[in-house]
């Protein structure tokens, strides 16, 4: 069991002291990552997926519900407490979707009736592209990759940490799923570019020259700002259908008015 993560500090890229005495994170907790290209959190996350021991460029440490991982946690692929699905993630072996399923569920011992499918049905809930139980995983598109990794990791795989690299670029993540995610019982990390998804998550992580800046934990004012932002995508969401689908944006649409 995963009750904590911990990362003590390590140093920015001017080798200078990261300035924190450490974070943790707890299981069920959702946290983003932000900050400009090249700041350092595809390496931050990659210092969790690696279990870093001082020895990664970075120099973090991290230790996992206080104590630092075993080797056979850090080596063995399948006792690693961890996945990390990031845009270049794809599925390698020439199944369809339903096979994939089913061989990671029986992998797992777990013998729930109608896993694979509802399975399938959480991806379809994270992209607009439909998945079929059909489709060969190799042909997938990159969101719908993504989904169907994602809803693998909830649904069926056992890693209670998941880290997520900046994938929602492919028009996929929904408030909704967002929400099915926060109540799971994982430590969750989105590395993002996406204010709907950094605000939607209660603890925020400034990166700033390869170092951690700050850590922001939402009051109740951007809780409450984090509602309108969704109004707003939603919104959003709407006329980007609308164009797509040809139609003319009219003034109505874009008359935005909250309650
Ligand atoms: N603390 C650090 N010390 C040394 N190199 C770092 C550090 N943090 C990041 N880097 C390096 O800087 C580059 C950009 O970092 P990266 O994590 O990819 O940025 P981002 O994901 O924010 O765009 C990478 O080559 C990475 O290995
Ligand atoms: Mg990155």
């Amino acid at each position: 069991m995963i009750k904590e993560i911990t990362i003590s500090p390590g140093e920015d890229k001017s080798r200078d002291k990261e300035n924190f005495d450490f974070i943790t994170f707890r299981a069920g907790e959702t946290i983003s990552i932000v900050g400009p290209t090249g700041s350092g959190k595809t390496a931050f996350i990659t210092d969790i997926e690696l279990m870093a021991q001082g020895d990664t460029s970075t120099k973090r440490v991290v230790t996992i519900n206080g104590k630092p991982p075993t080797d056979e946690t850090r080596y063995d692929p399948s006792l690693k407490p961890i996945a990390m699905i990031t845009q270049n993630t794809k599925c390698f072996a020439d199944l369809s979707v339903e096979e994939f399923l089913l061989i990671h569920a029986r992998a797992r011992k777990i013998t729930e009736k109608h896993l694979a499918v509802k399975t399938m049905e959480l991806a379809n809930k994270f992209t607009g592209e439909k998945i079929k139980k059909d489709n060969r995983v190799t042909v997938l598109s990159g969101g719908q990759t993504r989904s169907l990794l994602i809803a693998d990791a909830l649904m069926i795989g056992a890693a209670p940490i998941i880290l997520l690299d900046e994938i929602e670029n492919a028009g996929i993540f929904k408030q909704e799923v967002i929400e099915i995610i926060r109540n799971t019982s994982k430590i969750i990390i989105f590395v993002t570019h996406d204010p709907v998804i950094a605000l939607l998550t209660k603890k925020r992580l400034i990166m700033e020259n390869g170092a951690v800046k700050k850590i922001i934990v939402q009051n109740e004012a951007e809780t409450g700002a984090a509602k309108n932002l969704i109004e707003i995508d939603k919104r959003m969401g709407v006329i980007r259908d609308n164009l797509r689908a040809g139609y003319e944006i009219t003034k109505d649409l874009l008359n935005v008015s909250f309650a």
